[in-house]
Order: structure tokens, then sequence, then C-alpha cells
């Protein structure tokens, strides 16, 4: 291969943004929650609103941040972006809010790691559009009420537990993400092979979608590197072999379960016969963020049944052990 082209593939790496879908018709499955908003984003438009509050949530690389930024596109609106944890005083928050045109669409990221002094802002926003802040220090302070735009705030977390309730009831409009079905992940990662120029066979892109661990984010990645295999090999069409050989060197298991998550199923077989075991036991013995842990890898094992969740910790499941090849007696001592 020559070498504009390994440059050219090398370009369209950098271009992740337009792997993005920008309307509902290019958006992939979540049948249920693009129907709803449909709707609803229809019906904002009839009425001259703005559209309610809305709460995305579901597991890490579902589609939450695509979504919303889809929503303001169909809205005909701008989006402004801010993420939980950059929030970091009240004044951060105060600004971002009255710089927003009637209309917008403020999309806050990981809402759920807003600090809770700085959460008490947003009421009066959502419910009122009236920005209620105190300012001067101690002895001369006054609030001041400060009107805004009606907006809509679109904001995601994979963490919905840990929204607050006087902010969780301020969403008119809740929507879930689920995990992908593999037929949908297939078609998403047939689109991205187009995106990035690539061919690749139906039984190649079903293969990938099958290890995908039902999340388009992972799906485009194992893309992406099956595509280097395959410049590398100088096969001009990505084939099922290439696609099992390169997922395999990966270390991506037919069911989709990857390094992590062996390591994480062994370990509560070998270490802790099979469980229960506490997240803080589990997250120390395979040297694994607690957060990552519960985001990432265990929604997923739970959802297929490797991992069940008992009142005194996880427990391995014996869909687990057949999965693994390990038998019970092996573990009994
Ligand atoms: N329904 C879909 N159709 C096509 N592509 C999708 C779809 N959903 C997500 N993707 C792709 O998957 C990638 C990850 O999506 P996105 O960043 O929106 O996930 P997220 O839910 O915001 O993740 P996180 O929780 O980590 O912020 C995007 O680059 C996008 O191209
Ligand atoms: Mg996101």
């Amino acid at each position: 291969m020559d070498e504009n082209i390994m440059h050219d593939i090398d370009n369209k790496m950098e271009y992740e943004e337009k792997l993005r879908p920008s309307f509902i018709k290019e958006y992939i499955g979540q049948d249920e929650v693009k129907d709803n908003l449909s709707v609803f984003i229809k019906a904002a438009k009839i009425r001259d609103e703005s559209l309610d509050h809305t709460l995305l949530y579901g597991p890490p690389g579902l589609g939450k941040t695509t979504l919303a930024f889809i929503i303001a596109n169909e809205l005909g609106v701008n989006i402004k972006t801010a993420s939980g944890p950059a929030i970091e005083k009240s004044g951060d928050l105060a600004a971002i809010l009255s710089s927003l045109e009637p209309g917008d669409v403020l999309f806050i990221d990981e809402i759920h790691r807003i600090p809770r002094f700085i959460e008490e802002i947003l009421y009066s926003a959502m419910e009122d559009f009236t920005l209620d802040i105190i300012i001067g220090s101690d002895g001369s302070s006054r609030s001041i009420k400060i009107d805004l735009p009606p907006f809509t705030l679109v904001g995601a977390t994979t963490r919905v537990g840990d929204l607050s309730s006087p902010l969780r009831d301020r969403f008119g409009i809740i929507s879930h993400l689920d995990y992908y079905s593999i037929s949908d992940l297939t078609k998403i990662v047939k689109r991205t092979a187009k995106v990035f120029g690539v061919e690749i066979e139906e039984e190649a892109a079903i293969e990938l979608a099958k290890r995908s661990r039902g999340t388009p984010r992972i799906a485009n990645r194992l893309l992406k590197r099956v595509r280097d295999f395959a410049i590398v090999n100088n096969k001009d069409i990505i084939d099922l072999n290439e696609t099992k050989d390169s997922l395999n060197r990966l270390k991506v298991d037919n069911d989709g379960l990857d390094e992590t998550d062996h390591k994480l199923l062994k370990s509560i077989i070998y270490k802790f016969n099979g469980g229960p075991v506490g997240i803080d036991a589990l997250a120390s013995s395979i040297g694994e963020e607690k957060g990552s842990i519960e985001d990432v890898y265990e929604p997923y094992l739970l959802q297929n049944g490797y991992l069940k969740r008992t009142n005194r910790g996880r427990v391995v499941t014996e869909k687990a052990y057949n999965h693994l090849g390990i038998s019970h007696q092996e573990t009994l001592f």
C-alpha cells in the first residue's frame, strides 16, 4: 500500500467527530428513546417553546453525548457544553447560564458530579428560568435575580442513582440508553466503515458487533484496530477471518469480554471462591478503580448473566464458569 493512502487513513482517524451522526434519522437503535424524543421535539417546535429539560443516562459509550448534539440540531438551536467535574465555582455555572440564547441547549456531561452547593443554582434556572446569585462579601452581600431566556438543559450521566432528587425531579424527559442489539451494532459498524472508507464483509461486521459489549464506542474502536491489521496484511476488504484473528490478538473473546473482564471474573473465582465479594476488595485485588468497575465492567457482566449482585457482594455465575472453562472442583482448594 502506498504512503499516500496510509496518510489519508491517518487523517481520517482524527475524524472521531465525523463518526457522530447529526440527526435522529442517522442515529441507529435505541428506538423507543428516539421515537419519544422525536415527538417531544416536534411538539416543542410546534408550540414554539423550548424543549423540556432532558436527562440521558446509561453506561459509557452508548451515545449520550451524540444524542445531546442531535437534540440541538433537530431543534435548530445552538448547543453549549459543560462538564460536571469542571464546574468548580458557582460563578462558572452562572457564567454559562447567562450566556444562553433563547431556545439554546445547555449540555452538561457527568451532571452527577456537580458539587451540591452549585447544583442548587440549577433549580431556579431550570424551573423559572431565573438565576439567583449572591453578590458581595459577608457584610454587604445581597441576592439578585437575573432573568434567563428559556433554554433546554440536557444532562448526561452514567450514574442516575447519584443524582440528587431535587435535580432529577426537574427533568421533564428522562431517557435510559441500553446496550445495543447485535443487529443495530452491525449497522453501526457498517456505517463507520463507510465513514472510514473501508470495505467490510457482512459476516465480519456481525462478528465485530458480537464482540463489542453492546457498545458503539467499542465497536468503532475495534473496527479501527481490525482495519489496521487489514492494512498491514494488504487486504482490501475486511473479512471474517481477518476480523477473528485481529480480535483474538486484541484479547477480545467470542462474547466480547476483554482482559479486564477475565481478570475480574477469575479473581472472584480464584481469590474469593466465586464470591460473594465486596466492591472494594474486588477493586484492590485486580488493581482497577472502583468507579470503573461499577460504571464500565460490571453493568455488562451483570446484564449478560456472568455476575450476580447479592446483598453480601458480587457472585460469579455458572455461565461465567462455563464461559471461562473453569470447573467448580478446580477452585475448591
Ligand atoms: N446510535 C448510534 N449510531 C451510530 N453511532 C453511534 C451511536 N451511538 C453512539 N455512536 C458512536 O459511538 C461513539 C460514542 O458515543 P458517545 O460519545 O455519544 O457516548 P456517551 O454515551 O456520551 O459516552 P460517555 O458516557 O463515555 O460520555 C460516538 O463516537 C458515536 O460515533
Ligand atoms: Mg459522552
